[in-house]
């Protein structure tokens, strides 16, 4: 099992070349019926898929380009938390593979010195009150070099062995980052958000400062306050009305 440490997370593996995207191969396999800590992981993606219905560029070899299918028992509000727990698994990922320090800014993007270094995308299906599966995606910028990148992306997204300067095991980040996965989803499975929440907050850097949330329905400005238990992000206005932000694109003032 490719050195796997771990139990349930890529207990089934489906390794490819190429896909459109890995998440499309997972919501796939999750209906047919593909069981809990099946992964798809691929060395490219023509169509990879970001949030907001952007595109992430996956070129070949050089990132984590994964799907991680999810089926926890719990109610589909719920669902946002497991977001923050794949931001959480991927610092601790990076941290101990490259020794780089990395932040989360919310919901779901991790950075290196202010610069994209992954994505995560979390898709789910489920009924009135039950989650069927999440497919979580992780896109991690592995050894892109910065040339690689087009000059309007350079002073936003990064890599791995840009912030290193030398080239990382992409084997060594998937184990160490579904180790750390499968510890904080069992943690969460056993205790709850809370434990997880205290972790994600440690290494968010929007919390206590004052952003610029772009929601589908307008932009916030204020100062972002903490998550609630349920994963939403805590926003104060200038009149000091509290807003609960769902989805959104949050910039530091
Ligand atoms: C974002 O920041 O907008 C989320 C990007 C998520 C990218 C990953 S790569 C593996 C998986 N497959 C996809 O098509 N997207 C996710």
């Amino acid at each position: 099992r490719y050195g796997l440490k771990t139990n349930i997370l890529g207990s089934h593996i489906h390794y490819e070349e190429t896909v459109d995207s890995t998440q499309k191969v997972a919501h796939q396999l999750a209906t047919d019926g593909a069981s809990e800590g099946t992964i798809v992981v691929a060395e490219e993606q023509i169509s990879g898929r970001g949030r907001m219905d952007r595109k992430w560029i996956s070129p070949k070899y050089t990132g984590v380009w994964m799907s991680i299918i999810l089926r926890p028992q719990l109610p589909p509000h719920r669902a946002p938390q497991l977001t923050l727990i794949a931001a959480v698994a991927v610092v601790q990922a990076i941290e101990e593979v490259t020794g780089l320090t990395a932040e989360i800014k919310w919901p779901n993007d991790v950075l290196i010195n202010g610069k994209k270094i992954t994505g995560i995308l979390t898709e789910m299906q489920a009924d009135a009150d039950r989650i069927v599966s999440i497919i979580m995606g992780i896109g991690i910028n592995v050894n892109q070099k910065l040339d690689d990148y087009p000059k309007e992306i350079q002073s936003i997204a990064t890599s791995l062995s840009i912030e290193k300067k030398e080239e990382i095991s992409r084997a060594q980040i998937i184990q160490s980052l579904l180790f750390k996965l499968e510890k904080l989803y069992q943690l969460y499975l056993q205790h709850g958000f809370q434990p997880i929440r205290i972790l994600w907050e440690s290494y968010a850097i929007s919390i206590g400062k004052r952003i610029k949330a772009r929601t589908l329905s307008g932009t916030i400005t204020g100062k972002a306050i903490g998550i609630t238990d349920e994963g939403i992000l805590l926003l104060e206005d200038e009149a000091g009305v509290q807003h609960q932000i769902y989805s959104a694109d949050i910039e530091l003032e």
